[in-house]
């Protein structure tokens, strides 16, 4: 078993000029396994983004703020109109207060901001909580901020949380904890209980949460998301990420933000400031119109998520793929275990060859990629043709599957 595809060429570049930084991670699998879809013709179930575009009016505004003096640099922490617009929606949605001028920094993305809040907060020998599963960023995150990661499983099939060794992940080193709720890749939704766990270790042990809730909008079932920052005192002591990509299907856009109390916002505009400058300005000004739509918006997205996750996960079944349907996000974690295949990457590799499906393979969601070797993930965020096509290949693929098995 190998965390290896066929397609790279190993985790270290033979070059002794290269930082050991940069040696300690390979080049993200799930944007890799984009690449190798594209090679083989195959639907990209693998990386998260639509193949669909953002609403008409957000592309008018996009084309609008071109037009309109979008083209220079923004403030480097954020255009005002867009940050009146961002606090104004974190208190409506997430009941989260916010000063602009105060709490706010936009980013290139989620990703950035994710990457200059640690490396805002972490100094060398302090320590990370992270869940594992986790959205495989975390891992080079923590490295190039030079955090000692200290992973909590969260365990398959349902995801749950085991408290004592949530408890014991915490000690004198921890600095922060991420959080990403709902979350990639489990789908899971964390509970308000969990959440009031994490937010009494954090307050006890002074530690910052660093919440990434992209996917904030994609919550099922009727279930609720909650922003750990509403909860007691953690205003003081969250970090809350969020950005354009997923809500507004406008991933290519990299608009992010972090909302944090002032001396931590401070902090994170420095980082922000010397590694991009200011995100993208015309579409921070098409985000205006983004966060102004109104809640149909969101519950059609909603609506529209939870039907396309119904018919994956129903299809993934009949195919004898094992699967919960996620309470939250765009993702299934499946588990192949039905299947004699040696690991996570002979099975992705296999369903793009022989059903044209590209997957993630699991372990690249974990620090040992031991495991997660029974794992694929797929994504829904597709149109219902290219769902259709999809399933429709899943089907072709459980009828004739044993002439293409391994021996
Ligand atoms: C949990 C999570 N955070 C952040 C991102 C990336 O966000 P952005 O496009 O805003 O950088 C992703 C993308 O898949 C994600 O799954």
């Amino acid at each position: 078993m190998s965390r290896t595809s066929p397609y790279r060429s190993g985790l270290t570049i033979e070059d002794p000029r290269v930082s050991q930084r940069v040696q300690g991670f390979p080049e993200s699998v799930i944007r890799e396994m984009t690449r190798i879809a594209a090679l083989h013709g195959a639907v990209n179930l693998a990386q998260g983004f639509p193949d669909f575009d953002p609403p008409p009016e957000l592309l008018e505004a996009a084309k609008r703020a071109v037009d309109h003096g979008g083209n220079q640099y923004s403030i480097t922490w954020g255009d005002p109109g867009l940050r009146a617009a961002i606090s104004r929606k974190a208190r409506e949605f997430n009941g989260i207060e916010s000063d602009p001028e105060q709490n706010l920094v936009v980013t290139c993305g989620a990703t950035e901001a994710m990457m200059a809040s640690m490396l805002s907060l972490i100094d060398p020998g302090d320590e990370a909580v992270i869940f594992e599963p986790f959205y495989e960023n975390y891992g080079p995150d923590a490295r190039v901020s030079g955090a000692t990661p200290r992973h909590v499983r969260l365990e398959w099939p349902d995801w749950h949380l085991d408290e004592e060794a949530l408890k014991s992940a915490f000690n004198e080193k921890t600095k922060v904890l991420i959080l990403n709720t709902p979350n990639n890749p489990t789908g899971k939704v964390f509970t308000q209980a969990e959440l009031k766990l994490l937010a009494d270790l954090c307050t006890d042990h002074d530690v910052v949460a660093v919440t990434d809730e992209i996917y904030e909008h994609m919550v099922y079932d009727g279930g609720r998301h909650i922003s750990v920052a509403t909860l007691g005192s953690m205003a003081e002591r969250t970090v809350t990420i969020n950005g354009l990509s997923k809500t507004y299907s406008a991933t290519g856009w990299r608009v992010g933000w972090a909302i944090a109390p002032s001396t931590l916002a401070t902090a994170i505009r420095r980082a922000h400031d010397f590694l991009t400058v200011c995100a993208p300005h015309a579409f921070q000004l098409a985000g205006v119109a983004a966060l102004a739509m109104p809640p149909s918006y969101y519950d059609e997205l909603r609506r529209s998520y939870q039907a396309k996750r119904d018919r994956l996960v129903t299809a993934l079944r009949a195919a004898g793929i094992d699967c919960r349907p996620p309470g939250g996000t765009y993702y299934v974690m499946t588990d192949f275990s039905a299947f004699p295949f040696a690991d996570d990457w002979a099975f992705a590799m296999h369903l793009i060859q022989s059903c044209q499906i590209a997957t993630v393979p699991g372990s690249s969601f974990y620090a040992d990629p031991r495991s997660g070797r029974k794992q694929v993930r797929f994504v829904f965020c597709k149109r219902e043709t290219t769902l259709d096509d999809a399933i429709a290949r899943l089907g072709r693929w459980e009828q004739g599957r044993d002439h293409s098995w391994p021996t």
